[in-house]
């Protein structure tokens, strides 16, 4: 999508899929399209927009909403009251959660933001070419909103910029700010998540994609000791990188700063306090 036409309508598949795909993608980072061979269509949405400087869903795109399919059932048990999407991009991801939530009607709600305003545009696009609707807010993260925001949101889905950069680069405008993550590709992720500790409900979820170089684990220890335990939900390598999708939730048995932890939800536990370190990696979701 990103540099082609704008007329082109480029169709994008998810599958709920094997935990590891082979993808023998080059080139830049995060760019270009997936060449894993995708069949199965649970989520087919097509691209009726697009702008040079917005994210094309790729791998790391595709592995989030298989791991929000795989995960499916539990969302539809949680009947989340307000879903939100951080760095909506095309708005594939956001757009696929609304239709695999359809079902649950009018009760759920949906909203989204971007750094980016041409990636709100195409998200908007992306949405009503689907029929179904989201808020898409231009704006850092989730600012200007946590007041209204704090505590009503029960799952927050980000695909972060998370490729280790120089810091400058993160600072640029255009592409280039979907990807560049800047020192270990945490300087973006470590703003999000103090934000979305905020926004999410006591039995909130929030799902996030993180790379290998990101160390996932110690984003699991961070959040572990603001009280969230964690488990990751799915994980895929590609020639490139490998990809985690982690999940979080409030869990009272976490941390040491639970002071808001719920009740943790029954089908989960926390692979943090119950599993050694390194077969943490190893585990499927
Ligand atoms: C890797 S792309 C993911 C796009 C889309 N969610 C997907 O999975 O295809 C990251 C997105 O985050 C956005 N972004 C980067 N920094 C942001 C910030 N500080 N606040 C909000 N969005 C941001 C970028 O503009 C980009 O659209």
């Amino acid at each position: 999508m990103a540099g082609g036409d704008s007329a082109a309508v480029s169709a994008v598949e998810g599958r709920l899929s094997e935990l590891s795909t082979n993808s023998g993608e080059k080139g830049l980072p995060r760019r270009g399209k997936s060449s894993s061979g995708r069949t199965l269509n649970t989520a087919q949405i097509q691209l009726v927009a697009s702008h040079p400087e917005v994210y094309e869903p790729c791998d790391d795109s595709f592995t989030l909403v298989d791991a929000l399919l795989s995960d499916k059932a539990q969302l539809l048990t949680l009947k989340p009251r307000l879903c939100m999407e951080i760095g909506c991009g095309s708005g594939y991801v956001i757009t696929s959660l609304a239709i695999m939530l359809r079902q649950l009607g009018s009760g759920t709600q949906y909203l989204a933001t971007d750094i980016n305003k041409h990636a709100v545009e195409t998200t908007q696009a992306t949405l009503e070419a689907h029929g179904v609707h989201a808020d898409v807010i231009a704006t850092d993260i989730v600012s200007g909103l946590e007041k209204r925001l704090h505590g009503l949101v029960d799952v927050v889905v980000v695909n972060p910029p998370y490729v280790p950069t120089p810091e400058e680069e993160i600072e640029c405008n255009g592409i280039a700010s979907s990807w560049a993550g800047g020192l270990n590709g945490r300087q973006v992720i470590d703003r999000i998540l103090p934000a979305v500790r905020e926004l999410l409900s006591e039995r909130g979820w929030l799902y996030m994609i993180a790379l290998e170089d990101n160390d996932p684990l110690d984003i699991c220890h961070l959040m572990n000791e603001k009280g969230y335990a964690s488990r990751v939900l799915l994980k895929r390598c590609t020639e490139e990188e490998s990809l985690y999708v982690l999940k979080f939730w409030q869990d009272a048995a976490s941390g040491t700063n639970a002071s808001h932890a719920a009740r943790s939800p029954r089908s989960e536990s926390s692979w943090l306090s119950q599993l050694p370190f390194r077969s943490l990696w190893h585990k499927n979701a």
